[in-house]
């Protein structure tokens, strides 16, 4: 399977905070694969080191077997490098589709169409001429949606379920796992280990910034050393 995504021995900082260590990692085409761990582990700095969003002083990140580190985001996007932030940034003065355009125009072309999320994401389409004041669910929708509109060959998500009421959060992993299904490829941290282990195909276990163990989902699943340390399961 070709990798899509690869870190090796990254070290990245905030300011002097040096917050992810020798982090090693890599996605191929077609996996998901799931970044677990404790809050403040390094999870979403993983993601953000990849985005070009966090200074990154050591080692490397390839896009297709390319090095892209430090890359703008604008061009990761172009390149087919979807990021869901945990904020979600929609635009809620603008309208639904007016989001949606602006991510189609930093993205790609590809089977992505204004009208197939319109079809996929009901509420996005019949709300697609009004403002996006959107209720949690809605606004991660629209997050979710404007990144299937780049035609992205990787989606970086982090944390879709957080802050939402417990049906919702329901309506949205059943979205990721029919995004899963048709076969895309996701970068996912999610704070509920159980949920992320049931959606993903491989983990990464971080803890102070470093990759304490990885392997196929049953493999750690079934360490119950690695589940009582790193994820209180
Ligand atoms: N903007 C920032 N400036 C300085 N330190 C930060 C910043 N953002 C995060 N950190 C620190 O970096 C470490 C890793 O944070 P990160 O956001 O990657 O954690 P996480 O695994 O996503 O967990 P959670 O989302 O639950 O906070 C933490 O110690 C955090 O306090
Ligand atoms: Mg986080």
């Amino acid at each position: 399977m070709a990798n899509l995504i690869e870190l090796d021995g990254v070290d990245a900082f905030y300011g002097k905070s040096h917050v992810l260590q020798n982090v090693s990692l890599h996605v191929g085409e077609g996996e998901v694969v799931s970044l677990l761990g404790r809050n403040g582990s390094g999870r979403s700095t993983t993601l953000k080191a990849i985005m070009g969003l966090v200074a990154v002083r050591a080692g490397k990140i390839r896009f297709r077997g390319k090095e892209i580190t430090g890359r703008a985001p604008f061009d990761l996007a172009k390149l087919g490098i979807a990021f869901v932030p945990e904020d979600r940034r929609i635009f809620p003065n603008l309208t639904v589709r007016e989001n949606i355009r602006l991510a189609a125009l930093a993205g790609r072309k590809g089977p992505w169409t204004e009208q197939r999320i319109y079809e996929y994401f009901g509420v996005l389409g019949e709300r697609k001429d009004k403002p996006a004041k959107l209720s949690g669910g809605e606004q991660q929708m629209l997050a979710i949606a404007r990144a299937l509109i780049a035609n992205p060959a990787i989606i970086l998500l982090d944390e879709p379920m957080e802050g939402l009421a417990p049906l919702i959060a329901r309506n949205v992993e059943d979205v990721v796992r029919r995004i899963r299904e048709e076969g895309n490829t996701i970068l996912l941290v999610e704070q509920n280990a159980e949920v992320a282990m049931s959606l993903s195909d491989r983990g990464y276990v971080l803890s102070n910034g470093r990759v304490m163990a990885d392997g196929p989902i049953e493999r750690l699943r079934a360490d119950a050393d690695i589940m009582q340390r790193y994820l209180a399961v």
